[in-house]
Protein backbone atom coordinates (compact mmCIF):
# COMPACT_ATOMS: atom_id res chain seq x y z
CA UNK A 1 0.00 0.00 0.00
CA UNK A 2 1.26 3.53 -0.73
CA UNK A 3 0.66 5.59 2.16
CA UNK A 4 2.71 8.79 4.17
CA UNK A 5 2.90 10.04 7.42
CA UNK A 6 0.16 9.16 9.73
CA UNK A 7 -1.88 7.37 7.24
CA UNK A 8 -2.82 3.93 7.48
CA UNK A 9 -6.00 1.31 7.20
CA UNK A 10 -7.96 1.40 10.20
CA UNK A 11 -9.77 -1.83 11.53
CA UNK A 12 -13.17 -1.01 9.53
CA UNK A 13 -10.73 -1.22 6.60
CA UNK A 14 -11.17 2.58 5.88
CA UNK A 15 -8.55 5.11 5.44
CA UNK A 16 -7.73 7.04 8.31
CA UNK A 17 -5.25 9.93 8.72
CA UNK A 18 -4.04 11.92 11.35
CA UNK A 19 -6.29 9.54 13.68
CA UNK A 20 -9.48 10.16 11.32
CA UNK A 21 -11.24 8.03 9.38
CA UNK A 22 -11.49 10.19 6.28
CA UNK A 23 -14.93 8.52 5.40
CA UNK A 24 -16.19 10.67 8.62
CA UNK A 25 -14.67 13.64 7.03
CA UNK A 26 -16.24 13.29 3.79
CA UNK A 27 -19.35 13.14 5.40
CA UNK A 28 -18.93 15.70 7.29
CA UNK A 29 -17.51 18.30 4.70
CA UNK A 30 -18.27 16.70 1.76
CA UNK A 31 -16.45 15.79 -1.57
CA UNK A 32 -13.79 16.86 -3.15
CA UNK A 33 -11.77 17.60 -0.13
CA UNK A 34 -8.39 18.27 0.27
CA UNK A 35 -6.85 17.17 3.58
CA UNK A 36 -3.64 17.58 5.17
CA UNK A 37 -1.78 15.70 7.84
CA UNK A 38 -0.77 18.23 9.69
CA UNK A 39 1.92 16.07 11.58
CA UNK A 40 3.65 15.18 8.14
CA UNK A 41 4.17 18.72 7.42
CA UNK A 42 5.47 20.00 10.64
CA UNK A 43 7.74 16.41 10.63
CA UNK A 44 9.13 17.40 6.75
CA UNK A 45 9.55 21.32 7.92
CA UNK A 46 11.63 20.28 10.85
CA UNK A 47 13.90 17.89 9.18
CA UNK A 48 14.99 20.22 6.32
CA UNK A 49 15.70 22.84 9.46
CA UNK A 50 17.36 20.32 11.60
CA UNK A 51 19.94 19.10 8.71
CA UNK A 52 21.27 22.63 9.01
CA UNK A 53 21.25 23.10 12.51
CA UNK A 54 23.67 19.53 13.17
CA UNK A 55 25.79 21.43 10.81
CA UNK A 56 25.50 24.40 12.96
CA UNK A 57 24.75 27.02 9.97
CA UNK A 58 22.91 30.09 10.06
CA UNK A 59 20.27 28.91 7.35
CA UNK A 60 16.82 30.18 6.56
CA UNK A 61 13.87 27.28 5.22
CA UNK A 62 11.48 29.65 3.36
CA UNK A 63 8.23 27.71 2.93
CA UNK A 64 7.76 28.12 -1.24
CA UNK A 65 4.25 29.14 -0.65
CA UNK A 66 3.20 28.77 -4.01
CA UNK A 67 2.59 25.15 -3.58
CA UNK A 68 -0.32 25.74 -0.77
CA UNK A 69 -1.17 29.01 0.63
CA UNK A 70 -3.85 29.44 3.46
CA UNK A 71 -3.70 31.47 6.62
CA UNK A 72 -3.33 28.57 8.10
CA UNK A 73 -1.07 27.10 6.17
CA UNK A 74 0.97 30.37 6.73
CA UNK A 75 0.42 30.31 10.56
CA UNK A 76 1.64 26.61 10.51
CA UNK A 77 4.71 27.42 8.68
CA UNK A 78 5.04 30.29 11.45
CA UNK A 79 4.56 27.81 13.91
CA UNK A 80 7.45 25.68 12.93
CA UNK A 81 9.99 28.36 12.40
CA UNK A 82 9.99 28.48 9.05
CA UNK A 83 10.42 31.86 6.99
CA UNK A 84 8.29 32.59 3.66
CA UNK A 85 8.88 33.06 -0.10
CA UNK A 86 5.99 34.72 -1.18
CA UNK A 87 5.80 35.35 -5.71
CA UNK A 88 2.76 37.99 -5.65
CA UNK A 89 0.71 40.68 -3.78
CA UNK A 90 -1.91 37.61 -3.18
CA UNK A 91 0.37 36.00 -1.52
CA UNK A 92 2.07 38.69 0.70
CA UNK A 93 -1.71 39.72 1.69
CA UNK A 94 -2.17 36.21 3.35
CA UNK A 95 0.77 35.80 4.68
CA UNK A 96 0.67 39.49 6.24
CA UNK A 97 -3.39 38.10 6.96
CA UNK A 98 -2.09 34.98 9.08
CA UNK A 99 0.31 37.16 11.00
CA UNK A 100 3.36 35.87 9.34
CA UNK A 101 6.71 38.13 10.84
CA UNK A 102 6.98 40.33 7.91
CA UNK A 103 11.37 39.81 8.30
CA UNK A 104 10.90 36.10 7.64
CA UNK A 105 9.31 37.09 4.24
CA UNK A 106 11.03 37.03 0.75
CA UNK A 107 9.14 38.26 -2.32
CA UNK A 108 9.67 36.79 -5.68
CA UNK A 109 8.16 36.96 -9.17
CA UNK A 110 9.85 38.36 -12.76
CA UNK A 111 6.71 40.98 -13.03
CA UNK A 112 6.35 42.51 -9.37
CA UNK A 113 4.20 45.47 -10.13
CA UNK A 114 4.50 49.26 -8.54
CA UNK A 115 1.88 48.41 -6.36
CA UNK A 116 3.29 44.94 -4.96
CA UNK A 117 6.50 46.29 -4.36
CA UNK A 118 5.36 48.60 -2.11
CA UNK A 119 3.01 46.77 -0.40
CA UNK A 120 6.17 44.94 0.21
CA UNK A 121 8.23 48.47 1.49
CA UNK A 122 4.92 49.20 3.47
CA UNK A 123 5.08 45.96 5.71
CA UNK A 124 8.89 45.93 5.27
CA UNK A 125 9.43 42.05 4.36
CA UNK A 126 12.61 40.92 4.78
CA UNK A 127 14.15 40.50 1.25
CA UNK A 128 12.67 41.22 -1.95
CA UNK A 129 14.41 39.13 -4.82
CA UNK A 130 15.74 41.21 -7.25
CA UNK A 131 14.65 39.57 -11.03
CA UNK A 132 15.31 42.11 -13.58
CA UNK A 133 16.07 45.55 -14.31
CA UNK A 134 12.56 46.99 -14.80
CA UNK A 135 11.77 46.09 -10.86
CA UNK A 136 15.57 47.90 -9.72
CA UNK A 137 14.22 50.78 -11.18
CA UNK A 138 10.65 50.76 -10.06
CA UNK A 139 12.51 49.10 -6.68
CA UNK A 140 14.99 52.20 -6.10
CA UNK A 141 12.42 54.93 -6.85
CA UNK A 142 9.94 53.28 -4.65
CA UNK A 143 12.49 53.19 -1.81
CA UNK A 144 13.70 56.97 -2.46
CA UNK A 145 9.96 58.14 -1.98
CA UNK A 146 9.55 56.24 0.76
CA UNK A 147 13.18 57.02 2.81
CA UNK A 148 13.68 53.42 2.81
CA UNK A 149 16.15 50.69 2.49
CA UNK A 150 15.63 47.23 1.68
CA UNK A 151 17.37 43.64 1.69
CA UNK A 152 17.89 42.30 -1.50
CA UNK A 153 19.10 39.21 -3.28
CA UNK A 154 19.97 39.34 -7.18
CA UNK A 155 17.90 36.39 -9.18
CA UNK A 156 20.57 34.76 -11.09
CA UNK A 157 19.90 31.82 -13.89
CA UNK A 158 23.13 30.17 -13.33
CA UNK A 159 22.52 27.67 -16.59
CA UNK A 160 21.90 24.46 -14.95
CA UNK A 161 18.87 22.36 -16.38
CA UNK A 162 17.72 20.02 -13.63
CA UNK A 163 16.23 16.57 -14.16
CA UNK A 164 12.47 16.98 -14.32
CA UNK A 165 9.45 17.88 -16.79
CA UNK A 166 10.39 20.83 -19.06
CA UNK A 167 7.70 23.01 -18.60
CA UNK A 168 8.47 23.52 -14.68
CA UNK A 169 12.74 24.21 -15.10
CA UNK A 170 13.29 27.34 -14.39
CA UNK A 171 17.17 27.47 -14.29
CA UNK A 172 18.68 27.06 -17.65
CA UNK A 173 19.85 29.82 -19.75
CA UNK A 174 16.66 30.40 -21.63
CA UNK A 175 14.57 31.11 -18.56
CA UNK A 176 12.15 34.17 -18.14
CA UNK A 177 13.58 34.50 -14.76
CA UNK A 178 16.51 36.24 -13.25
CA UNK A 179 19.85 37.85 -14.72
CA UNK A 180 21.95 35.85 -17.10
CA UNK A 181 24.90 34.31 -15.60
CA UNK A 182 27.04 34.28 -18.34
CA UNK A 183 26.31 37.28 -20.67
CA UNK A 184 27.44 40.05 -18.60
CA UNK A 185 23.96 40.93 -17.36
CA UNK A 186 24.35 40.03 -13.41
CA UNK A 187 27.73 42.02 -13.91
CA UNK A 188 25.51 45.10 -14.87
CA UNK A 189 22.87 44.65 -12.40
CA UNK A 190 25.11 44.48 -9.40
CA UNK A 191 26.86 47.52 -10.49
CA UNK A 192 23.52 49.28 -10.11
CA UNK A 193 22.22 47.79 -6.85
CA UNK A 194 25.47 48.39 -5.03
CA UNK A 195 25.74 51.96 -6.68
CA UNK A 196 22.47 52.67 -5.21
CA UNK A 197 21.18 53.86 -1.87
CA UNK A 198 18.01 51.79 -1.43
CA UNK A 199 19.31 48.80 -1.31
CA UNK A 200 21.56 46.63 0.87
CA UNK A 201 22.52 43.40 -1.52
CA UNK A 202 22.40 40.59 0.86
CA UNK A 203 23.90 37.91 -1.79
CA UNK A 204 22.44 36.07 -4.87
CA UNK A 205 19.28 33.22 -5.56
CA UNK A 206 18.54 30.91 -7.41
CA UNK A 207 16.41 27.89 -8.57
CA UNK A 208 17.07 25.17 -10.90
CA UNK A 209 13.82 23.72 -11.13
CA UNK A 210 11.45 21.10 -9.78
CA UNK A 211 10.89 17.54 -8.47
CA UNK A 212 14.50 17.04 -8.55
CA UNK A 213 15.80 13.37 -7.33
CA UNK A 214 19.41 14.11 -7.39
CA UNK A 215 21.93 16.88 -5.85
CA UNK A 216 24.20 17.27 -8.73
CA UNK A 217 22.20 20.54 -10.40
CA UNK A 218 22.45 22.16 -6.40
CA UNK A 219 26.50 21.55 -6.38
CA UNK A 220 26.57 22.58 -9.67
CA UNK A 221 24.77 25.10 -9.60
CA UNK A 222 26.55 26.33 -6.08
CA UNK A 223 30.03 25.87 -8.45
CA UNK A 224 29.48 28.41 -10.80
CA UNK A 225 28.26 31.37 -8.56
CA UNK A 226 31.05 30.89 -6.13
CA UNK A 227 33.31 31.15 -9.31
CA UNK A 228 31.35 34.24 -9.91
CA UNK A 229 31.51 35.42 -6.37
CA UNK A 230 35.44 35.10 -6.55
CA UNK A 231 35.47 37.72 -9.49
CA UNK A 232 33.18 39.95 -7.86
CA UNK A 233 35.25 40.03 -4.61
CA UNK A 234 37.56 41.15 -7.01
CA UNK A 235 35.94 43.96 -9.03
CA UNK A 236 33.59 45.44 -6.46
CA UNK A 237 34.72 44.51 -3.25
CA UNK A 238 31.40 42.80 -2.80
CA UNK A 239 31.10 39.69 0.33
CA UNK A 240 28.06 37.83 0.09
CA UNK A 241 26.31 37.55 3.47
CA UNK A 242 23.58 34.80 1.97
CA UNK A 243 23.47 32.52 -0.85
CA UNK A 244 19.66 31.08 -1.50
CA UNK A 245 19.36 27.85 -3.63
CA UNK A 246 15.57 27.56 -3.95
CA UNK A 247 13.67 24.79 -3.65
CA UNK A 248 12.79 22.02 -6.31
CA UNK A 249 13.34 18.74 -3.82
CA UNK A 250 11.14 15.77 -5.02
CA UNK A 251 8.92 14.07 -3.58
CA UNK A 252 7.15 10.42 -4.49
CA UNK A 253 4.04 10.58 -6.18
CA UNK A 254 4.38 6.96 -7.26
CA UNK A 255 5.58 3.72 -6.48
CA UNK A 256 8.89 4.68 -9.84
CA UNK A 257 9.71 7.90 -7.52
CA UNK A 258 12.61 8.26 -5.97
CA UNK A 259 13.32 11.36 -3.98
CA UNK A 260 16.02 11.74 -1.17
CA UNK A 261 15.37 12.32 1.78
CA UNK A 262 15.53 16.46 3.15
CA UNK A 263 18.78 16.04 5.27
CA UNK A 264 20.57 14.36 2.44
CA UNK A 265 19.59 17.23 -0.12
CA UNK A 266 20.60 19.91 2.78
CA UNK A 267 24.05 17.66 3.23
CA UNK A 268 25.21 17.81 0.10
CA UNK A 269 24.30 21.52 -0.35
CA UNK A 270 25.85 22.67 2.74
CA UNK A 271 29.07 20.43 1.58
CA UNK A 272 28.93 22.32 -1.75
CA UNK A 273 28.58 25.60 -0.18
CA UNK A 274 31.31 24.66 2.47
CA UNK A 275 33.87 23.03 0.24
CA UNK A 276 33.48 25.92 -2.55
CA UNK A 277 34.10 28.89 0.52
CA UNK A 278 37.09 27.04 1.34
CA UNK A 279 38.27 27.24 -2.04
CA UNK A 280 37.54 30.70 -2.46
CA UNK A 281 38.73 31.95 0.79
CA UNK A 282 34.88 33.34 1.89
CA UNK A 283 33.19 33.11 4.51
CA UNK A 284 30.20 30.43 4.60
CA UNK A 285 27.31 32.39 3.88
CA UNK A 286 23.99 32.22 5.77
CA UNK A 287 22.31 29.34 3.69
CA UNK A 288 18.84 29.86 2.09
CA UNK A 289 16.88 27.09 0.86
CA UNK A 290 12.77 27.55 -0.54
CA UNK A 291 11.16 24.36 -0.12
CA UNK A 292 7.39 23.94 -1.22
CA UNK A 293 6.24 20.88 -2.37
CA UNK A 294 8.94 18.88 -0.45
CA UNK A 295 7.15 20.47 2.69
CA UNK A 296 2.92 20.12 1.82
CA UNK A 297 3.10 17.50 -1.26
CA UNK A 298 3.09 14.01 -0.09
CA UNK A 299 0.89 15.70 3.04
CA UNK A 300 -2.22 16.44 1.15
CA UNK A 301 -5.32 14.10 -0.05
CA UNK A 302 -7.86 14.63 -1.84
CA UNK A 303 -11.31 12.45 -1.56
CA UNK A 304 -13.37 12.15 -4.23
CA UNK A 305 -16.95 10.23 -4.67
CA UNK A 306 -16.95 8.16 -7.50
CA UNK A 307 -20.15 8.56 -9.41
CA UNK A 308 -21.05 7.49 -13.22
CA UNK A 309 -18.69 4.86 -15.48
CA UNK A 310 -18.27 3.91 -18.90
CA UNK A 311 -17.31 0.95 -19.90
CA UNK A 312 -15.48 1.22 -23.43
CA UNK A 313 -15.65 -2.99 -24.40
CA UNK A 314 -11.86 -4.04 -25.02
CA UNK A 315 -9.75 -0.69 -24.41
CA UNK A 316 -10.93 0.62 -20.98
CA UNK A 317 -13.22 1.38 -18.54
CA UNK A 318 -13.82 5.02 -17.35
CA UNK A 319 -14.43 5.46 -13.71
CA UNK A 320 -15.62 9.45 -13.19
CA UNK A 321 -15.18 11.68 -9.68
CA UNK A 322 -16.96 14.70 -8.67
CA UNK A 323 -13.96 16.74 -9.37
CA UNK A 324 -10.92 16.78 -11.47
CA UNK A 325 -8.74 19.41 -13.72
CA UNK A 326 -11.02 22.32 -11.72
CA UNK A 327 -8.40 20.90 -7.99
CA UNK A 328 -5.90 19.15 -9.36
CA UNK A 329 -4.87 20.64 -12.70
CA UNK A 330 -1.19 18.85 -12.71
CA UNK A 331 -2.14 15.62 -14.84
CA UNK A 332 -3.47 17.46 -17.09
CA UNK A 333 -0.57 20.17 -17.33
CA UNK A 334 2.27 18.30 -16.74
CA UNK A 335 0.91 14.29 -17.37
CA UNK A 336 1.38 14.50 -13.74
CA UNK A 337 1.00 10.86 -12.24
CA UNK A 338 -0.48 10.21 -8.76
CA UNK A 339 -1.21 6.75 -7.09
CA UNK A 340 -4.89 6.57 -5.49
CA UNK A 341 -7.23 4.01 -3.00
CA UNK A 342 -10.52 3.38 -2.16
CA UNK A 343 -10.60 4.85 0.73
CA UNK A 344 -13.78 2.73 2.17
CA UNK A 345 -12.67 -1.10 1.07
CA UNK A 346 -8.82 -0.35 1.69
CA UNK A 347 -7.89 -4.54 2.18
CA UNK A 348 -10.55 -4.86 -0.95
CA UNK A 349 -8.18 -7.15 -3.70
CA UNK A 350 -7.29 -4.84 -6.70
CA UNK A 351 -8.30 -6.91 -9.38
CA UNK A 352 -9.96 -4.49 -11.97
CA UNK A 353 -8.08 -1.86 -13.74
CA UNK A 354 -10.00 1.71 -14.37
CA UNK A 355 -9.26 5.18 -15.57
CA UNK A 356 -10.38 8.25 -13.62
CA UNK A 357 -12.06 10.89 -15.57
CA UNK A 358 -12.43 14.17 -13.56
CA UNK A 359 -16.07 15.80 -14.44
CA UNK A 360 -15.12 18.54 -16.48
CA UNK A 361 -15.96 18.87 -20.14
CA UNK A 362 -12.31 18.25 -21.55
CA UNK A 363 -11.07 14.80 -22.86
CA UNK A 364 -7.57 15.90 -21.54
CA UNK A 365 -9.36 15.93 -18.07
CA UNK A 366 -8.12 12.61 -16.73
CA UNK A 367 -6.67 12.24 -13.31
CA UNK A 368 -5.38 8.54 -13.11
CA UNK A 369 -4.61 6.30 -16.12
CA UNK A 370 -4.93 2.38 -15.24
CA UNK A 371 -5.71 2.21 -11.79
CA UNK A 372 -5.77 -0.96 -10.27
CA UNK A 373 -8.64 -0.75 -7.87
CA UNK A 374 -11.39 -3.30 -6.47
CA UNK A 375 -14.19 -3.11 -8.27
CA UNK A 376 -15.67 0.47 -7.98
CA UNK A 377 -19.46 1.23 -7.11
CA UNK A 378 -21.34 4.63 -7.35
CA UNK A 379 -20.97 6.65 -3.74
CA UNK A 380 -17.19 4.71 -3.55
CA UNK A 381 -15.15 7.35 -1.92
CA UNK A 382 -11.77 7.66 -3.97
CA UNK A 383 -8.25 9.29 -1.94
CA UNK A 384 -5.55 10.52 -4.29
CA UNK A 385 -2.58 10.57 -2.65
CA UNK A 386 0.23 13.61 -2.33
CA UNK A 387 -2.09 16.14 -3.70
CA UNK A 388 -0.90 18.56 -1.47
CA UNK A 389 0.95 20.76 -3.28
CA UNK A 390 0.18 22.95 -6.13
CA UNK A 391 -3.01 21.57 -5.91
CA UNK A 392 -5.66 23.91 -4.03
CA UNK A 393 -2.85 26.65 -5.43
CA UNK A 394 -3.44 26.16 -8.84
CA UNK A 395 -7.41 25.17 -8.62
CA UNK A 396 -9.88 26.99 -10.38
CA UNK A 397 -13.43 27.68 -11.30
CA UNK A 398 -13.72 26.13 -15.02
CA UNK A 399 -17.50 24.69 -15.55
CA UNK A 400 -17.93 27.21 -12.60
CA UNK A 401 -16.85 24.28 -10.70
CA UNK A 402 -16.84 25.27 -6.96
CA UNK A 403 -13.50 24.98 -5.29
CA UNK A 404 -13.48 22.44 -2.63
CA UNK A 405 -13.01 22.58 0.74
CA UNK A 406 -9.86 22.24 2.90
CA UNK A 407 -8.64 20.35 6.53
CA UNK A 408 -6.27 20.00 8.48
CA UNK A 409 -6.19 16.55 10.83
CA UNK A 410 -3.79 16.28 13.67
CA UNK A 411 -4.16 13.96 16.74
CA UNK A 412 -7.53 12.96 15.62
CA UNK A 413 -8.83 16.35 15.68
CA UNK A 414 -9.92 18.04 12.41
CA UNK A 415 -10.10 21.68 11.69
CA UNK A 416 -11.76 23.22 8.47
CA UNK A 417 -9.29 25.61 6.93
CA UNK A 418 -10.40 26.75 3.98
CA UNK A 419 -14.69 26.83 3.07
CA UNK A 420 -15.95 25.71 0.37
CA UNK A 421 -16.99 27.85 -2.46
CA UNK A 422 -20.54 27.98 -2.64
CA UNK A 423 -22.72 28.94 -6.30
CA UNK A 424 -23.25 32.35 -4.58
CA UNK A 425 -19.29 32.57 -4.53
CA UNK A 426 -19.19 31.64 -8.15
CA UNK A 427 -21.12 34.66 -9.02
CA UNK A 428 -20.41 36.94 -6.28
CA UNK A 429 -18.11 39.21 -8.67
CA UNK A 430 -20.64 38.61 -11.81
CA UNK A 431 -22.54 42.05 -12.66
CA UNK A 432 -25.68 41.94 -14.84
CA UNK A 433 -26.15 42.97 -17.98
CA UNK A 434 -27.70 46.51 -17.98
CA UNK A 435 -30.78 46.23 -19.82
CA UNK A 436 -31.55 43.75 -16.88
CA UNK A 437 -30.70 46.21 -14.42
CA UNK A 438 -33.20 49.01 -15.74
CA UNK A 439 -35.69 46.39 -16.20
CA UNK A 440 -35.95 45.12 -12.91
N1 LIG B 1 11.61 28.96 -5.23
C1 LIG B 1 11.34 29.44 -6.44
C2 LIG B 1 12.00 30.66 -6.88
C3 LIG B 1 10.43 28.77 -7.27
O1 LIG B 1 10.18 29.25 -8.48
C4 LIG B 1 9.80 27.59 -6.81
C5 LIG B 1 8.82 26.90 -7.64
C6 LIG B 1 10.10 27.13 -5.51
C7 LIG B 1 11.02 27.84 -4.75
C8 LIG B 1 9.47 25.91 -4.92
O2 LIG B 1 9.73 24.78 -5.66
P1 LIG B 1 9.28 23.35 -5.08
O3 LIG B 1 10.12 23.07 -3.88
O4 LIG B 1 7.85 23.43 -4.74
O5 LIG B 1 9.53 22.41 -6.21
N2 LIG B 1 3.24 24.10 -10.62
C9 LIG B 1 4.36 23.18 -10.77
C10 LIG B 1 5.54 23.60 -9.97
C11 LIG B 1 6.02 24.97 -10.32
C12 LIG B 1 7.15 25.38 -9.44
C13 LIG B 1 7.48 26.81 -9.65
N3 LIG B 1 8.50 27.31 -8.79
C14 LIG B 1 3.88 21.80 -10.39
O6 LIG B 1 2.70 21.63 -10.07
O7 LIG B 1 4.66 20.85 -10.43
Amino acid sequence: MFLHGTSRQNERGHLEIGGIDVLSLAERYGTPLYIYDVALIRERARKFQKAFQEADLKAQVAYASKAFSSVAMIQLAEEEGLSLDVVSGGELFTAIKAGFPPERIHFHGNNKSPEELEMALQHKIGCIVLDNFHEIAITEELCKRAGQTVDVLLRITPGVEAHTHDYITTGQEDSKFGFDLHNGQVEQAIEQVLQSQAFELLGVHCHIGSQIFDTAGFVLAADKIFEKLAEWRETYSFIPSVLNLGGGFGIRYTKEDEPLPADVYVGKIIEAVKANAEHFGFDIPEIWIEPGRSLVGDAGTTLYTIGSQKQVPGIRKYVAIDGGMSDNIRPALYEAKYEASVANRMNAGRDDTVSIAGKCCESGDMLIWDLEVPEVRDGDVLAVFCTGAYGYSMANNYNRIPRPAVVFVEDGEAQLVIQRESYEDIVKLDLPLKSKVKQS
